[in-house]
């Protein structure tokens, strides 16, 4: 048997890869544009893999995943391949409507044409699997009860806007064409292999670098922080026994504020890699220009998930953020590799300017 992945030399996708073939043999086809998020060196431990098959195809390409779909019958395809960075929507929207929203069309049709030719057994058996995010129901007051499936969407950034659009497009080909898709909505995700553009990564390695930790606003921001690999797991339970055409909230119960988490992390890099003058890491927070329509808080209620299909996170915050530092303090041929090229150009521009 066989699935087919898509974003995956993605962060996400990159973790469900390697967690996958890590506990089975079956064979993973792994379909990614290779955008400046998509990373080959998080795949390099498959190498070779006969179970692993990387092919660089954009999911918009409808004659190519069809192609695909065609020669290697999976019997599910996991979608994580979006544009994923809420700062790089605002800078520039085309790309995320063009991915996330075009894309997601483009996909969804090459996949029910494939569908439609399938067999009786093989048709009931296969499911499209659709990862979104938490992002889609906008932003909450400090009083307000975690997103249920149930919230309405009310996305605020390109980012969350595109991602709801393609959920949407997900509901419809399933009501209107019957294709048997399963949605998954989660909460900001932390651990290894994550591009350095994206809050945690990126405070890990400047405040090793000796950079300032930059903390948009007041700080006062709250994610509901998931360890990548609680979030693999929900999308593996999902897949096998998720109802057609339902949603599930993942999250991991982790309501913390932006500058909590990034004194937490400097404190774990204290006690691990002490700074050269004794004093904490601590010292290179800096606050800076807020992001333009920045949500207040997301938090996740996870209970349907936990409920019908037995899913609880492995990691607490305070487990997963120590095993995350640990691994960008002992993987630093990946994190130079990320750092380099175009990355360099990012930074400079979401930076200039913010200094306040
Ligand atoms: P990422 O940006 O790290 O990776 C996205 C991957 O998709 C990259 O490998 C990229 O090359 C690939 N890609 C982009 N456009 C493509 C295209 N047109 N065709 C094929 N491949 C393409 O993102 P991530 O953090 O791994 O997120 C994966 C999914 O999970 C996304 O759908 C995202 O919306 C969702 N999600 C992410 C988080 C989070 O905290 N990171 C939380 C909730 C949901
Ligand atoms: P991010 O990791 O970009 O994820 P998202 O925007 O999808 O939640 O950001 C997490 C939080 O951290 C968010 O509230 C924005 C904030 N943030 C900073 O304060 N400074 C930064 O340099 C970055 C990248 C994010």
């Amino acid at each position: 048997m066989t699935i087919l992945v898509t974003g995956g030399a993605g962060f996400i996708g990159g973790n469900f890869v390697l967690d996958w073939l890590a506990s089975s043999s079956e064979k993973v086809i792994n379909v990614d544009k290779l955008t400046y998020a998509g990373n080959l060196e998080t795949l390099k431990s498959i190498q070779g893999n006969p179970a692993h098959l990387f092919v660089k195809v954009d999911i918009g390409d409808r004659a190519a995943i069809s192609e695909l779909l065609r020669e290697h019958q999976p019997r599910a395809v996991v979608n994580f391949a979006a544009e994923s960075h809420v700062d790089r929507s605002i800078e520039g929207p085309g790309e995320f409507i063009q991915t996330n929203v075009v894309g997601t069309f483009n996909l969804l049709e090459s996949v029910r044409g494939y569908w439609d030719g399938l067999g009786d057994e093989a048709r009931l058996a296969f499911r499209f699997l659709h990862v979104s995010t938490d992002e889609v129901y906008g932003s909450l007051s400090p009083t307000d009860e975690p997103f249920k499936e149930t919230n309405p969407y009310e996305p605020n950034s390109p980012y969350s806007a595109s991602k709801a659009a393609s959920d949407h497009l997900v509901r419809a080909w399933h009501h209107t064409y019957g294709l048997p898709v399963v949605t998954t909505n989660c909460s900001n995700n932390y651990g290894p292999y994550h591009f350095p553009e994206k809050l945690i990564p990126l405070v890990i390695l400047n405040a090793i670098a000796g950079k300032p930790l930059p903390i948009y606003g007041d700080g006062q921001q709250v994610r509901d922080w998931l360890y990548v690999k609680d979030h693999c797991s929900a999308i593996r339970a999902v897949l096998d026994g998720g109802r057609l055409g339902e949603t599930y909230n993942v999250g991991g119960w982790n309501e913390k504020p932006n500058l909590e988490v990034v004194k937490t992390i400097c404190a774990i890099l204290d006690e691990l890699k002490p700074r050269i003058d004794g004093r904490s890491y601590a010292g290179q927070i800096a606050f800076v220009k807020d992001r333009p329509g920045h949500d207040r808080r997301y938090a996740i209620d996870a209970r349907k998930l936990e409920k019908d299909l037995g899913w609880k996170p492995a990691e607490t915050f305070e487990t997963g953020i120590r095993k995350t530092v640990s691994w960008y303090l002992e993987n630093t041929a990946w994190t130079a590799n990320v750092q380099s090229g175009a990355y360099l150009q990012w930074v400079e521009k979401n930076y200039a300017g913010r200094n306040s």
